[in-house]
């Protein structure tokens, strides 16, 4: 369709502008070195998948999968869907390249976009990207511990401002089944005081209820039995040795029985760091153990744990700084065409200086300014039959006979 107004990007979507870039860039540099340090190797997933991977994967009963992912069809008919989150796929990669044949645990990092229809608002976007690792192949207590050690380190470098962590433990499988159902039962009994989506969803997942922030149903959840009272001993003992390890690495946390996350392949230990900065929207990364999830995905039983943060979220509240590229000397044209600045322009960049030069018909004052507003230390001008450096700075000009005698001045001049 021709005509109509300016078209516009879709609800929930933002565009990273150069400022942004350069902080995203420093931010994934940091990720880089911390996660290397580590023994994480970089993997990338497709951004689509087999709709399936998530149903299976995050659970049926998640808002997630409920109501929050794009899904189509695609000409064969079969139903995809862009990733809401990388750890379903990541274990979809781990299983479909046969890794568990490598030394356990393999550990993993990843960047990138991920999808899910929420209603926008500050920090919360349709199209979002999350920085994750995911240590696959060993339920070791220490390897919880390092996973959140990693992000609490993560959060540190990048000098974000307020934040808690917040850790629990849901136990296995079994247990929580059995927590379901007591809980269940004590919900129904006080059934007309819960929101009506707690209540559409207690035969389904009781477990929700700690989500929400009905005011009926927290008064209600409050009192609730609580998980971490039920766990067996040997979930007892994992979650008291992550506590452990935490402890020894000075790091504070709050343990939170009523932690829930909202993806339901989680066992054992679980986390969530929050910031105060980032108002209604607190959560900057979290996660946890999965140890079924490998094997929901038609996998041998294989334990993981992992963890993915906003990225947005992370530029949110800390002070990341990027660093904008600065021009060392602009190519001003006096007179003449193209040819000659272009070649003295590459010349420039093969000498590793960086070089612009005047694209936007200036006039030699214009060019000026414009070297001056990019921050230039040095002009060199191209005239027709001369070639001349000037020292931004104390403002001499000298003519040069050649180009090599052009770089020998800017050398001093930039020296
Ligand atoms: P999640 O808690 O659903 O966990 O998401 C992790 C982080 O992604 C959140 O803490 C938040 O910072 C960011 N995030 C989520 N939704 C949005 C959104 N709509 N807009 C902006 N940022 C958002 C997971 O995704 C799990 N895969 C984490 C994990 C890895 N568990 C084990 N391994």
């Amino acid at each position: 369709m021709a005509g109509g107004g300016k078209v516009q990007a879709p609800r929930g979507t933002f565009d990273v502008l150069p400022d942004d870039g350069r902080r995203r860039a420093r931010l994934r540099s940091l990720c880089e070195e911390l996660f290397a340090q580590a023994g994480y190797g970089f993997i990338d997933t497709p951004i689509f998948e087999a709709t399936e991977l998530f149903a299976r994967g995050v659970g049926e009963t998640t808002d997630i999968v409920q109501k929050e992912m794009f899904t189509f069809e695609d000409q064969g008919g079969r139903s995809l869907t862009l990733r809401p989150e990388g750890t379903a796929g990541v274990c979809r990669a781990y299983l479909e390249h046969g890794m568990h044949k490598q030394p356990q645990p393999v550990k993993l990092w990843y960047w990138g976009p991920f999808f899910r229809h929420e209603a926008p608002q500050a920090g919360r976007y349709r199209q979002f990207n999350q920085v994750g690792i995911e240590a696959i192949g060993s339920d070791d207590p220490s390897l919880d511990a390092e996973v959140i050690l990693l992000l609490y380190g993560l959060l540190e470098s990048v000098g974000t401002k307020g934040v808690r962590l917040r850790l629990g433990s849901l136990g296995t499988p079994e247990t929580r089944r059995a927590y379901s159902d007591e809980l269940r039962e004590y919900l129904r009994a006080r059934e007309d005081q819960l929101s009506d989506e707690v209540r559409g969803r207690l035969d389904a997942n009781p477990l929700r209820a700690f989500d929400s922030d009905h005011p009926g149903t927290q008064a209600v959840v409050k009192d609730a039995p609580k998980l971490l009272e039920r766990l067996t001993q040997d979930d007892a003992a994992h979650f008291a040795e992550v506590r452990a390890l935490l402890d020894d690495a000075g790091r504070e946390y709050e343990v939170d029985a009523a932690l829930v996350r909202g993806i339901d392949y989680y066992t054992r230990t679980v986390f969530e760091f929050t910031s105060d900065a980032l108002g209604a929207q607190s959560g900057v990364g979290g996660g946890g153990r999965y140890d079924g999830l490998i094997e929901m995905l038609g996998g041998p039983q294989t334990p993981g744990v992992g963890f993915a943060a906003g990225i947005e979220r992370i530029l949110l509240v800390s002070e990341i700084e990027g660093e904008a590229p600065a021009t060392d000397v602009y190519v001003v044209r006096d007179g003449g065409g193209a040819t000659s600045a272009s070649k003295v322009l590459a010349a420039l960049r093969e000498a590793g200086f960086n070089a612009q030069m005047e694209q936007a018909g200036r006039s030699v004052k214009g060019q000026f300014k414009q070297a001056d507003r990019l921050g230039a230390r040095a002009v060199v001008v191209v005239a027709q039959d001369r070639l001349s450096v000037r020292d931004m700075g104390s403002g001499d000009q000298r003519d040069v006979p050649d180009f090599a005698e052009a770089l020998k001045v800017l050398e001093e001049v930039l020296a």
